[in-house]
């Protein structure tokens, strides 16, 4: 599209990604282990979660587990696949309630059957809701999913059930885990770290970036409002040069 520049202005974003970092230093730093961080971090999903709704935001993909996190100690790799399972059973009904539906991005085989029967249940319970998509993603790797699109688009041309002429943007973004969901328009991370960690490398082409320089536990409602506040006074291009803000 011939992106009119600016044209986010005074718009809620449809779609905001959020890195959700900083749990273990916020528990190092209170003496505590690096698993109650963690734990104190699912609140602030919690509450994030409301903050978009009331905002109006229909997708919410939120960082969760990467596909390097497995390089962490067991002990703690193991508490987070416990935590998955306790909050997700104990936060269902409130996700019912508050109209939510969840869609896990990532590989999801190699994670513990028990986790993947978790993930399976809340999403056929919620499939029907309607407010807001939250997309939590674990066992999440950008260039893993690239690599996943290629070879399944490969496979294809192979069978002859496409061409290489097909093979346009949105094809391809279609066999990504984010097929039909609209890119981000804003990317969050917390704890003031400025990477993406491998995050939704395809989607982000275009995002616009909001640091925050506060742990993932200390992150509230006001600051995703303010996120997206600053979102939404931000002077988009595309490469173009109308309607920029001045
Ligand atoms: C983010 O917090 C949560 C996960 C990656 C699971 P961290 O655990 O990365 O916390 P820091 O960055 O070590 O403080
Ligand atoms: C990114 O945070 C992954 C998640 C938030 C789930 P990390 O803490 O793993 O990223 P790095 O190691 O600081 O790049
Ligand atoms: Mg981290």
């Amino acid at each position: 599209m011939a992106a009119g520049a600016a044209d986010n202005l005074n718009k809620t974003p449809e779609h905001v990604a959020i890195i959700m970092d900083g749990n273990g230093r916020w528990a190092k730093a209170r003496g505590l282990s690096r698993l109650e961080g963690h734990k104190q971090g699912v609140t602030s999903v919690l509450k994030t979660i409301e903050a978009a709704a009331a905002k109006g935001v229909k997708f919410l993909t939120l960082y969760t587990f990467s596909t390097e996190n497995w390089n962490r100690p067991q002990e703690e790799v193991d508490g987070l696949m416990r935590l998955f399972i306790s909050a997700i059973s104990i936060y269902t009904s409130q996700m019912m309630e508050k109209g939510v539906r969840l869609k896990f991005v990532g590989d999801r085989q190699e994670l513990p059957d028990d986790v993947i029967q978790s993930m399976s249940q809340i999403e056929s319970k919620t499939e029907k809701n309607t407010t807001i998509t939250v997309m939590p993603a674990i066992n999440y790797g950008g260039r893993q999913e690239i690599l996943t699109a290629v070879r399944t688009i490969s496979e294809k041309v192979k069978n002859d059930q496409l061409s290489i002429d097909d093979i346009s943007i949105d094809l391809f973004s279609n066999h990504l885990y984010t097929a039909q969901v609209p890119d981000p328009e804003l990317l969050i991370r917390t704890s003031g770290e400025f990477r993406l960690s491998n995050f939704l490398l395809w989607q982000l082409s275009y995002a616009e970036f909001h640091i925050v320089d506060k742990f993932w536990p200390e992150f509230g409602a006001e600051d995703f409002d303010l996120a997206i506040e600053d979102y939404m006074n931000r002077g988009r291009r595309f490469g173009g040069v109308q309607n920029v803000k001045v």
